[in-house]
């Protein structure tokens, strides 16, 4: 299998790793076919992600997509957040194999799980905004 040199660097170096005490928004996701499980902190101000850290307990492309997922939405607003997709993520690492794709859903996914915490927590029903955000992928 061949990763590009950027998922490498990702894997190896990973960005922002670990958790925010006291964060605003936590998500957690899984998929329920690989096992694997990634957690996802954010500290909002307004409408700003200033912070966003994550774990992982996954396999490597679950580490690289998390990592570059939280350089793309560290610093931007809500909305852009929302918008990231796991397709966006995927070509910023210059693309993944096939069958790690689902590997960037959860990344993906893991975001728009802190955000759902975040309105939660703000007492403002998440699910228009943010849509349905299930736990556990099945693919
Ligand atoms: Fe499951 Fe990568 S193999 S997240």
């Amino acid at each position: 299998m061949n990763y590009s040199e950027k998922v490498m660097d990702h894997f190896i170096n990973p960005r922002n790793v670990g958790e925010i005490e006291n964060a605003d928004g936590i998500g957690e996701v899984g998929n329920a076919k690989c096992g694997d499980i990634m957690k996802m902190y954010l500290k909002i101000d307004e409408d700003t992600i200033t912070d966003c850290k994550f774990k992982t307990f996954g396999c490597g492309a679950a580490v690289a997509t998390s990592s570059m997922a939280t350089e793309m939405i560290k610093g931007k607003s809500i909305d852009d957040a929302l918008k990231l997709t796991n397709s966006a993520v995927m070509e910023a690492l210059d693309g993944l194999p096939p069958v790690k794709i689902h590997c960037s859903v959860l990344a993906e996914q893991a975001v728009k799980a802190a955000l759902t915490d975040y309105y939660t927590k703000q007492g403002i029903d998440p699910e228009p905004i943010v849509g349905k955000v299930p736990e556990m992928e099945e693919e």
